[in-house]
């Protein structure tokens, strides 16, 4: 499968409230770092993920975290 695309070499911080949220896997959004249905065709699909308690989180841009959707500070190898 090919690799996502490097949306950003740095997470994004945003607050989230309870709910269901669907991160980008392929990279493509124009909604970082949320889906925004630009992975059709690519293979990938958004990673659905559930926020119980509202929270301030850093997610991953670069989509190579292994702690999808969290940044792990793996973009620093990139
Ligand atoms: Fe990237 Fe949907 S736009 S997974
Ligand atoms: Fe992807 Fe930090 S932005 S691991």
């Amino acid at each position: 499968m090919e690799e996502p695309k490097i949306a950003a070499k740095f997470p994004k911080m945003v607050t989230l409230e309870p709910g269901t949220y669907y991160w980008c896997a392929c990279g493509r959004s124009n909604n970082q770092p949320f889906c925004d249905g630009s992975h059709q065709g690519t293979g990938f699909t958004p990673l659905a993920f559930e926020i119980e308690e509202k929270k301030d989180a850093w997610l991953c841009q670069c989509k190579r975290s292994k702690n999808k959707p969290f940044c792990d500070g793996t973009h620093k190898e990139l």
